[in-house]
């Protein structure tokens, strides 16, 4: 039986466009209307989460967590520009509210991916100037329901925002370009800095992270020094670029120059890793190749079944950063829930490892509470606990609940 310390934080996550439905203001929702999503899905019942909060609440009370990760949506928020729609803003902050009377903590994401669709027609994160726009809705979300968050995520998963949105464009903007992808992940380290002094100047013992995509790459040929190479890289691009740059204060390569940015540096009080899987590299021309590895089996996203992974990737960031890691998401798709629980197991026993060799970790997420809109997937990729029957939309614990629950009551005894 593995054993975690006393106060360690379980929790489950989720983000608000996946869930809620009907975020007609959105980016995401427009585009997917245009049938870019697989089947032809849209997010307009999603989870039907908007009008059942107290059913979620009930399934997170269920699995005996201490922590929920939910996002707020900007798009109901300020559905126009300058109108902002104190309603929402109300019903989140008593949602928040609810969840911190069943003592279970409101961990909370500024923003998952999604944008307004007027925000995104100014130019979204790509125009540096709209920055005034997103710390007026955070100024928003702190004076109403800011009392009851410790936990902030600013910005979810920054690099693969700039990836699937501006490089392989598969995502809103549907952007291919190297250069305007580097551009929107260097903006987005001033907008995690500046919702960090909005929520500081209000709160001054808040936490306030990023949770950011973390994969092992690996050489797809071992002793291959261009596959080595490429993987280096990757993994110094894509894990630590971001992270690098807000530990240093200067805008680190490829993101920038190197030019020093005092503004933005030591704003982290805690690191959130999302993992999932580990990536193969390979060095060919004009563009290296990655793939995901084949030596255990893959998931139904077609990532190789991988959860030890989680040890290293904690690990090295912990040595990097020195500090606190909670693993914000970590989780797999998986219809039928008959390899979810060994695929949790098997990353708290790497989660574990990793904190017997140093590393400062203190809560771990579960994505996700419920099978949900899985963006470009749409409903075909199963990552809940729960079942979310689409037709009543009731949430339907999968043998893999009890298993969490039991595990969990059992670490902190
Ligand atoms: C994202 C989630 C997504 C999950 C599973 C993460 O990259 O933050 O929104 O559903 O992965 O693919």
């Amino acid at each position: 039986m593995l054993s975690f310390p006393d106060g360690f934080i379980w929790g489950v996550a989720t983000a608000g466009h996946q869930i809620e439905g009907s975020n007609v203001f959105s980016d995401w929702y427009k585009w997917e209307h245009q049938g870019k999503v697989k089947n032809g899905d849209t997010s307009d019942i999603a989870c039907g989460s908007w009008e059942n909060l107290d059913r979620d609440l009930e399934a997170v009370k269920a699995l005996g967590v201490k922590a929920y990760r939910f996002s707020v949506e900007w798009a109901r928020i300020e559905p126009k520009i300058n109108r902002f729609d104190d309603s929402v803003l109300e019903r989140y902050r008593d949602f928040s509210k609810a969840l911190t009377e069943n003592r279970i903590q409101p961990i909370l994401t500024l923003n998952h991916f999604v944008l307004p669709q007027w925000f995104s027609e100014m130019g979204g994160w790509e125009n540096k100037e709209n920055l005034r726009y997103f710390r007026r809705f955070v100024s928003r979300i702190v004076e109403s329901m800011g009392e009851f968050i410790h936990y902030w995520v600013t910005v979810n998963e920054p690099n693969v925002y700039a990836v699937m949105g501006y490089l392989t464009g598969e995502w809103p903007p549907e952007v291919k370009d190297m250069g305007r992808a580097m551009k929107v992940l260097a903006n987005l380290l001033y907008v995690h800095s500046e919702a960090y002094d909005v929520i500081r100047e209000s709160n001054p013992t808040a936490m306030i992270g990023v949770a950011v995509n973390m994969m092992p790459f690996f050489p797809l040929r071992k002793f291959h020094p261009g596959d080595r190479l490429v993987a280096n890289y990757l993994d110094r691009v894509y894990n630590y670029s971001y992270l690098d740059s807000l530990m240093k204060g200067s805008i680190v390569k490829p993101l920038g120059e190197g030019e020093a940015v005092p503004e933005i540096e030591s704003k982290l009080d805690f690191l959130g890793i999302n993992y999932y899987t580990r990536i193969f590299a390979k060095y060919s021309k004009p563009l290296p190749e990655i793939a995901a590895g084949n030596e255990f089996e893959k998931t139904e996203m077609g990532y190789e079944f991988f959860p030890q992974g989680i040890e290293e990737v904690v690990l090295k960031a912990y040595k990097r950063y020195r500090l606190p890691i909670m693993i914000t998401e970590n989780g797999i798709a998986d219809k039928s829930d008959a390899r979810r629980w060994e695929y949790i197991e098997k990353a708290l026993s790497g989660l574990r490892n990793a904190m017997d060799k140093g590393a400062r970790v203190f809560g771990y997420l579960y994505w996700s509470l419920m099978d949900n809109f899985e963006w470009k997937e749409g409903y075909s990729m199963k990552f809940g606990l729960y079942e979310t029957v689409q037709e009543s939309l009731e949430l339907r614990p999968r043998e893999s609940v009890a298993k969490f629950r039991d595990f969990i009551r059992d670490s902190l005894k």
